[in-house]
């Protein structure tokens, strides 16, 4: 699918960045892999452990309009990843986080469109579902972006979907790599902001899986959520640090109990599939004859029942305490 093709990715220094390259490179022969991203030390640090001559490096923000056009210039896929996403953070910035995840989409959607590109896939999180912290809100605005996007860019142009999944092992800023640095800074005791709290768990192979075979799959206009497991807490705690002891630190502002991907909202539009769901536009648009039951892979999907939710609290799978131990093992 991506042999002689150019693939752009914003925020391609990233965890899912650096992984999703990683993956292509060893599977593909592209004409050309952009990463584009601000920071010139991460770029420089991957070149030089990358090393490949298809890769090419943009410095650039996803917040600047013009930037955007001149680096998506001849490129037929686009992965939006680029994103400020630390919960706190967007609380204390608000307008930051606003001007990155929802102005930086809408200006990757018009420089797709301007620019011809095939087909786009922006990354969503589970925190878009029903959102109560602001990096949610900016999430689900972006989503909406670019599904209707689709409208915008009309029969022939680009098409646009997206991927949303939960929790990344070990990614960047998340709880796994906190609490490993915690215990070799010596603390006796985890801290846990609720001994309730559960979370949807992928690796980061598993979502440059699912993000190739989301490409393979769409249309345009769905929201791709995968099947996959559920952690508690305290099994984490445990997985990590070898005992259940913990310290209760309470819930942290813009934090929920549970994380849900498709809400009972969208339940009378959602389509369930062998491992993943798929949530339709609200609105037909650009195209009335768009069948969601039915992908371009063949794949046959059903309605979920009314009033279905995908929570990570009434999940069917949870991890093991042993598998979260494995799991760590591999994502180290
Ligand atoms: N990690 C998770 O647990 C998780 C879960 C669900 C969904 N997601 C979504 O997956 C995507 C990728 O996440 P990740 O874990 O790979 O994030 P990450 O490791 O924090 O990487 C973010 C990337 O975006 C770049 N970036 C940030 N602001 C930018 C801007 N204004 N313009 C251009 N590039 C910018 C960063 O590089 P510079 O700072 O150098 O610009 C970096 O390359 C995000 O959209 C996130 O919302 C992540």
């Amino acid at each position: 699918m991506f042999d002689n093709k150019s693939i752009l990715i914003t925020g391609g220094t990233g965890s899912f960045g650096k992984r999703f390259i990683t993956y292509l490179l060893a599977n593909f022969k592209p004409t050309r892999v952009v990463v584009f991203s601000r920071d010139e030390l991460k770029q420089f640090e991957m070149q030089q452990s990358f090393k490949h001559p298809s890769l090419r490096f943009f410095i650039g923000d996803v917040r600047d309009a013009p930037r955007l056009k001149t680096a998506l210039r001849d490129i037929d896929f686009v992965i939006h990843a680029a994103a400020l996403k630390q919960v706190p953070a967007a609380e204390y910035n608000p307008n930051e986080c606003i001007k990155t995840n929802i102005n930086g989409a809408q200006n990757v959607i018009d420089a797709c469109i301007e620019e011809g590109v095939h087909r786009v896939i922006a990354l969503s999180t589970d925190k878009a579902a029903n959102p109560v912290n602001l990096y949610g809100a900016t999430k689900l605005a972006s989503d909406k972006l670019f599904i209707a996007a689709n409208n915008i860019a009309g029969a022939s142009g680009p098409r646009f979907a997206v991927v949303r999944y939960g929790n990344v092992v070990g990614s960047r800023g998340s709880v796994v790599p906190f609490y490993h640095q915690l215990l070799e800074q010596g603390v006796e005791k985890l801290p846990v902001t609720h001994e309730g709290m559960t979370r949807f768990w992928i690796t980061l192979d598993e979502g440059v899986q699912f993000v190739l075979n989301s490409f393979k799959r769409m249309q345009g206009g769905e929201i791709f959520v995968p099947k996959i497991p559920s952690i508690r807490i305290l099994d984490l705690v445990e997985s990590i640090s070898g005992k259940r002891e913990y310290e209760l630190v309470g819930i942290r502002p813009g934090e929920k109990l549970h994380e849900v991907m498709v809400p009972q909202e969208m339940s009378h539009h959602s389509f369930e599939f062998d491992d993943h769901f798929v949530i339709t536009p609200a609105i037909k648009f650009f195209d009335k004859n768009v069948e969601y039951d039915k992908n371009k892979l063949g794949e046959v999907g059903k309605k979920v029942e009314e009033n279905f939710e995908y929570h990570s609290g009434t999940n069917h799978h949870f991890l093991t305490v042993d598998e979260l131990k494995e799991l760590d093992k591999s994502s180290l």
